[in-house]
């Protein structure tokens, strides 16, 4: 069937209360796109279009014919086909509620709770949340907590998020001082040592307030949607495209007969497994069978043999049909069912497990899905149709390696799938280890049976199957059937892991690297099962004889397992995160404040109700301009290579492509004099841009893309910093390859310090990069005015200000031609400094030569391959230490892989070099700093600057000193801190008070003492699992090391009914610099926030502002705003004086009579700094600031696994201006902290092309890695004469104290090694993964694994630091 033989249907689905009708619905066409492009609706974002962000995140609404029942679900609407939605209604936020009509107490709560920044994640966030409430109007906190296990937010660190939605919880959260009988609202704490005459706070928002939960606020599901439910039961719908046709049939029967006349059309139900593939234009499907409609496919039935579930069902309900049943079976029945259910509860999100159907993951078989080992194990059968009749196969091994007589033909389809009960002597279990405990595919994962003799331990029957090892599920089989006969003991177990290392065997070189880690997972799960067993075997003889059942006495005598070990029960039971909870404390304003004065309140982020609702507009959120065209690049696919030709012609054929844009179309420059923004001859890294396709769409663009061809010419190409074996590409410091000369720093006589210290080690420290992943991905619009050659150009950058500079010099025109507009920014930590500019000029240029708009948003891969990130780091160290732990001298080498271009890698390094003391005094250090020059993509700004790679480095010196001289890390951590009034390297000087202060003050509120006290306790009684815990302390140097970078203007009008326009040259990107802006207004100008405006940031209104970074971007911008209201107030002073008692308003109008101008412009000159490399000495950072934090966490020492504990942060953020933002702030940093050091890995292949571009395989954290207690303090009664107000700039500072896990889980590794007798002065590298804990737990099975000889073979990744 085809269309043209048949009249498409009109596609029929709800938007928000609203009908729509599709009359010529695209089978191609995804939920997301529609939503933005066609309807208008852009709360829906754009985050990473492979169902890994949940920015993307609708309610669907279904209404069940037959079951007369509607059902709600959350659903990732960038993988949606709009064809599935017929008969659907979808909710968005904007149908959630909006400013205009009204807002939802879901989207109130969120904001008012502070649990936006940036904002973009935040419409996904209130879907997930609101489609959980439709369902579950109290939902407990687990259920919260699951709900949100397909959302990343990379700004707030999750924890305000949780707050907000507790409140619609069962359990009663009152607030956030849970558990100690006492309510947050208004409470003054006691108190800390520091708090002396000031009042304490704890509590960042005001449950109150919040508006109640309004039922008839909802839409209703249409009444028009159930009849036509009812009514087209029986119909065939079919919507047509040129190229492909959606058929949704209404039985089987003609399911069956579409399947037979067109075998190779996919069934597609989730489109989750089929979706990921959209990117390929050419791959496409003639035809795609929709059965979702299909009674016998959503069947639910319990039968006699087990139950039986159609295959259209999706995960979601397999979970709830499983937390239903299990408890009404016998234990022994149910085994299955459990781990099934434990396999659910961390596969994907909320929203693919409500989208994704249980025959699309069986039939897709990918590696590492996470059902079928276990289905398989358990004996789960397939009920098989086609129009020759019905079968039913084994899902076994055989069928999931495709063998043809096992496999499903191409004219069948799966039905429903039976899953067994178990029985009394079978024990079943399911593994999986993730690289992130939720929303993460296996990096393994495993399905075990055994089946005993009754009423002994002899084997019957064994299946071990492993996913993530292999194209799809492998099957030890022939391990397996060695076994039968064998008894269940340790024997066994030895012979079984010799068996199954051998069948199973993992290449040196396979994709996916982790090789050794993922042989030591089979053989870890092979023990974790069999220690279940053991376990599982002894509670049943027990409950046996207790219940006089089933086992004779003698049986039981013969067969008596006795319970295992504390030892060995420790290898049982994964580690999982329970509800997380969190303080926040702070010093309250003076009593006297005024109430209408906001500074030093936490008011809610400025736009935080629009984030909400979705009505916050982002650069790809504007309306498309009449003639508007789409842009798409062609990168390089080489690391390094001449390029000898371009060819375009293929691209200007393809239908919509209006041009092709090359270097030659520049009519100015191209780039800077450090970067091209067209490669010309040359490419220098994978993904550099060479040109790019304008077309009348983004897929004309992108198919046109696909067809411009590259002729280069390979040139050797240096990749990492320095190689440990033998390959293809070069290393940086043996190449001598660097992009600025060193940096040194010198203090004290350092060959004496060696000389007169008791001992001496070395030791290296590799850290990888990591990817800024904003949400909002880069985007730029330009709009070409009509007249002199004049530009809008609507970008999303933390630096307009060069944006409009190389803007203007590519298009040879001066920069006051050029207008640069930044509303807001979805998030940018350092990634939006340099970059957009030269997406910026791709778009202009494109936009000169065409005449027309163009609209360049990247797409997430695109946006990871072509920026760099934080810059990998290399470090070696010599350390002389007294006994005491007393640091006498230290050289460090510091070298940073900088990638291709200079971008910023010169100022990273220096700060590397000027900030590496950390808190710490060494008398007599040396440190020498590099910038490596490398084919990869260039490296730049990310938060903290260096710091986070430099503080890491000297941490990890200071626990070798701890773990060579024996002593406690804090002792010597102690006494090599800086006290007292001090100097730093380059002779900046510094008062060590607020340090110390923060130390204490962090050691007394963790309980550090007495907590690492039952630390030790714990690991002397669990063997495979341990704990960890560390302090650590932090000083922080605010801004730049150049005075003119801390300038900063603003501009503010009075209008003459008194309200205020406020503008300023700092951009928001999520840390509230508006707010701030609009509480100064309001305090210098006596007026309420509500008379205040800011709307936006404009080169034509605030010239030549610098970028928005560094911490300081709000304080400077904000001493322009205090001069600008200063000024306006003092010429108001007359008026005022003549009129007292008047109101703002008479003064404003008085003031336009008298020809006052109500108008100033602010300026700040900025803080005095600077440094001098060649005397090396200056007064280099405008002030400090400094914080300790204490972590806690557990690992598993089978899996590598961690779970983060609690965490206390004492941060001196001297006076708070906000303290919900600045608290906002310091945990957002540190859980990217926590992601830089203990998650985020960036994978490059020998030939340097980036292979993790996407959520799914980059993982930033997720709610499930925030501690699951959180409790953050501001110090009190602390003073900053340098910036406004006495505050101190805390965006950056937080992130590095996000380095205290990572040094508690090397604690814990420690007490594993120490325990096992091994050398305790290990290095471990950054970030500490599942599989770098794993491997440092050396235990028999690691040593069991076979091991390659590096060198021997190419690996899938390389090591670039
Ligand atoms: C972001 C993300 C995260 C994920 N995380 C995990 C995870 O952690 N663990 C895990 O195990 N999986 C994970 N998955 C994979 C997911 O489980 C599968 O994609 C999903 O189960 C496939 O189901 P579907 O209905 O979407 O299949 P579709 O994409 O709709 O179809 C897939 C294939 O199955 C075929 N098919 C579907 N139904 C039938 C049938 N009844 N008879 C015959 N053929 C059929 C189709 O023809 C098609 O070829 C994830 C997926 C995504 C996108
Ligand atoms: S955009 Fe859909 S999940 Fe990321
Ligand atoms: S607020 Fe969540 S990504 Fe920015």
């Amino acid at each position: 069937m085809a269309c043209h033989d048949k009249q498409p249907d009109d596609l029929i689905f709800f938007v928000n209360g609203k009908k729509v009708i599709e009359r010529q619905a695209d089978p191609e066409e995804l939920l997301l796109y529609y939503l933005r492009k066609e309807l208008r609706l852009s709360g829906t974002k754009y985050g990473c279009g492979v169902g890994g962000c949940g920015a993307c995140t609708v309610m669907l609404s279904t209404y069940d014919p037959v079951a007369k029942k509607i059902r709600h679900h959350p659903a990732n609407s960038c993988l949606l086909p709009i064809c599935s939605l017929h008969g659907a209604a979808v909710t968005t936020v904007e149908g959630v509620g909006s400013i205009k009509k009204r807002i939802n107490p879901i989207q109130e709560r969120l904001a008012k709770c502070h649990g936006s920044q940036c904002g973009f994640c935040t419409p996904g966030m209130v879907m997930s949340i609101y489609a959980l409430v439709r369902n579950h109007v109290k939902p407990s906190m687990e259920q919260i907590i699951s709900a949100l296990d397909g959302n990343l937010c990379r700004c707030t660190g999750y924890r305000p998020i949780i707050d907000s939605y507790a409140s619609f919880a069962k359990e009663q959260t009152c607030c956030q001082l849970r558990g100690t009988g006492q309510c947050c609202l208004d409470q003054e704490e006691l108190g800390c040592s520091s708090s002396a005459g000031v009042r304490i706070r704890s509590g960042l928002c005001n449950p109150a307030e919040f508006l109640p939960v309004d039922p008839t606020q909802e839409f209703i599901f249409p009444p028009e949607l159930m009849r036509m439910a009812q009514e087209q039961q029986k119909k065939t719908l079919t919507f047509c495209s040129k190229r492909t046709t959606w058929i949704s049939p209404s039985s089987l029967k003609e399911l069956l007969e579409l399947k037979a006349k067109y075998p190779k059309a996919p069934l597609v139900v989730g489109n989750t497994s089929l979706g990921l593939n959209k990117n390929d234009h050419d791959a496409y499907h003639p035809i795609i069978l929709h059965p979702l409609r299909i009674p016998e496919m959503q069947v639910v039935s319990i039968t006699d043999d087990g139950i039986v579930i159609g295959a259209a069902c999706c995960l979601a309900q397999l979970r709830d049909i499983l937390m239903e049943t299990i408890p009404k079976l016998p234990n022994e029945k149910t085994k299955i069912y459990q781990a099934l259910l434990q396999q659910l509860r961390t596969l994907a999100g909320e929203q693919i497990r409500s989208m994704a159907s249980l025959g699309g993951h069986i039939v897709s078989r990918g590696s590492a899905w996470d059902l079928n080992p276990i289905l398989s194990a358990g004996k789960s059968v397939l009920s098989l149709a086609s129009n020759g009749g019905k079968r039913q196969i084994f899902l076994n091994d055989q069928f999931l390696a495709g063998h043809k007589h096992a496999d499903i033909e191409p004219k069948e389809v799966i039905v429903s799938v039976l899953i067994p009960y178990s029985t009394k002597d079978e024990f079943i279990s399911a593994f999986r280890q993730a690289d992130r405990q939720k929303n993460a595919f296996s990096v393994v994962n495993a399905g075990l049976r055994v089946l005993f003799s009754p009423g002994t331990d002899t084997i019957v029957d064994l299946s071990i199957l492993y996913g993530g090892i292999g194209s799809t599920t492998l099957s030890a089989r022939k391990s397996c059937e060695k076994l039968i006969g064998r008894q269940w003991d340790d024997q066994m177990l030895s012979e079984a892991c010799k068996l199954v290392l051998e069948e199973i065997s993992l290449p040196p070189s396979a994709s996916g690297g982790k090789v050794e880690y993922r042989r030591t997972l089979l053989v870890s799960f092979l023990f974790r099962f069999y220690l279940e067993v053991l376990h599982g075997l002894h509670q049943m003889v027990r409950t046996g004889q207790e219940l006089h059942i089933s086992i004779s006495r003698e049986a039981a005598r013969n067969f008596w397992y006795a319970e295992l070990s504390q030892d060995k029960m420790s290898a049982l039971g994964m580690l999982q995160s329970g509800v997380p909870q969190g303080v926040q404390v702070y010093q309250d304003v003076d009593r006297g404040q005024s109430p209408q004065d906001p500074v030093g309140r936490p008011i809610m982020h400025q736009s935080g109700i629009k984030h909400t609702t979705g009505e916050a507009v982002y650069i790809d959120d504007i309306r498309p301009v009449d003639g508007e065209l789409s842009l798409a690049v062609v990168t390089s696919i080489k690391a390094h290579a001449k390029i000898k030709s371009i060819d375009i012609s293929e691209a200007l054929q393809v239908p919509g492509v209006i041009n092709v844009v090359t270097a030659k179309d520049v009519p100015g420059k191209n780039g800077n004099d450090e970067e091209e923004a067209f490669a010309k001859d040359k490419v220098i890294c994978v993904g550099q841009i060479i040109c790019a396709v304008v077309a009348e769409t983004l897929t004309q663009a992108k198919c046109g893309a696909k067809k411009v061809k590259i002729v280069y010419e390979d040139l050797q190409p240096v990749l990492a910093i320095k190689v440990t074996m033998h390959l293809l590409f070069l290393d940086a410091i043996k190449h001598n390859s660097y992009i600025t000369e060193e940096r040194k720093l010198e203090k004290g006589d350092i060959e004496k310090g060696f000389k007169s210290a008791d001992k001496i080690i070395e030791g290296e420290l590799h850290m990888g990069g990591q990817e800024h992943f904003y949400l909002e991905t880069n985007s730029v619009v330009v709009i070409p005015r009509m007249e002199d050659k004049e530009m809008d150009v609507y970008v999303s950058t933390q630096h307009a200000t060069e944006v409009q500079k190389l803007v203007a010099s590519a298009l040879n025109l001066q920069s006051n031609k050029v207008m640069c507009h930044t509303k807001r920014v979805g998030g940018a930590f350092g990634g939006k400094i340099t970059k957009p500019s030269f997406f910026a000029v791709i778009a202009a240029v494109a936009a000169n030569k065409t005449g027309r708009p163009v609209r360049f948003a990247l797409e997430r891969d695109m946006d990871m391959l072509i920026t760099g990130g934080r810059h990998p780091f290399f470090g070696k160290y010599k350390v002389g230490f007294m006994k005491n732990g007393r640091i006498m001298a230290a050289d460090f080498q510091c070298y940073i892989n900088g990638g291709c271009t200079k971008d910023e890698s010169e100022l990273v390094i220096e700060y590397i070099v000027l900030k590496v003391d950390n808190a710490y005094n060494i008398p007599n250090l040396r440190v020498r700093g590099h910038a490596c020059k490398t084919n990869l993509p260039s490296n730049t700004a990310f938060r903290g600057f260096g710091f986070p790679q430099a503080g890491l480095f000297v941490e990890t010196c200071i626990v070798a000193v701890a773990t060579k001289t024996g002593l406690p890390h804090e002792k010597v951590r102690e006494i090599n801190m800086y006290k007292g009034v001090n100097r730093t390297a380059f002779e900046e000087e510094f008062d060590a008070e607020n340090l110390w202060k923060c130390w204490k003050e962090c050691l007394v509120k963790s309980d550090y003492h007495s907590r690492n006290a039952k630390v030790e306790e714990f690991n002397k009684k669990n063997y495979w699992k341990k704990k960890g815990i560390a302090i650590i302390s932090m000083k922080f140097s605010v801004g730049f090391n150049a005075t003119y970078f801390h300038q900063a203007g603003a501009l503010v009008h009075i209008y003459l009914d008194g309200s205020v326009l406020v503008t300023h040259g700092g951009i928001e990107l999520g840390q509230g610099i508006h707010t701030k802006m609009l509480q100064i207004a309001s305090h210098e100008l006596k007026i309420p926030l509500s008379y205040i405006h800011f709307c936006e940031t404009s080169s034509t209104t605030v010239p030549n502002g610098k970028y928005t970074a560094g911490s300081v971007g709000t304080e400077i911008n904000a001493r322009a705003v205090q001069d600008a209201c200063q000024i306006l107030w003092k010429r108001l002073d007359p008026i005022r004086r003549k009129n007292p008692k008047g109101k703002w308003e008479d003064w404003i109008s008085e003031a336009h009579k008298k020809s006052i101008s109500l108008s100033a412009t602010g300026y700040f000159k900025g803080y005095e700094t600077n440094m001098n490399w060649e005397t090396k000495k200056g007064h280099a950072f405008p002030y400090f600031l400094y914080g300790a934090a204490c972590s806690e966490v557990e690992i598993d020492c089978l899996t590598g696994a961690h779970k983060n504990i609690r965490t206390d942060i004492v941060m001196d953020a001297s006076f708070s201006i906000n303290p919900a933002i600045d608290i906002g702030q310091i945990e957002g940093a540190f859980i990217q902290g926590v992601g830089l050091y203990t998650l985020e890995e960036i994978y490059f292949s020998p030939e340097g092309e980036q292979l993790t571009l996407s959520p799914d395989t980059y993982k930033i954290p997720a709610v499930c890695d925030i501690p699951e207690q959180f409790h953050v303090y501001l110090l009190p009664n602390s003073c900053n004469s340098i910036a406004i107000y006495s505050s101190k700039g805390v965006g950056e500072a937080g992130f590095f104290l996000g380095s205290s896990v990572f040094f508690a889980i090397r604690d814990a590794v420690a007490a594993v090694r120490k325990e096992r007798g091994l050398p305790l002065d290990f290095t471990l590298n950054s970030p500490l993964t599942v599989e770098r804990i794993r491997m440092a737990c050396d235990d028999i099975f690691t040593k069991m694994i076979p091991k390659d000889k590096p060198g021997t073979y190419k690996p899938w990744a390389i090591d670039i630091s």
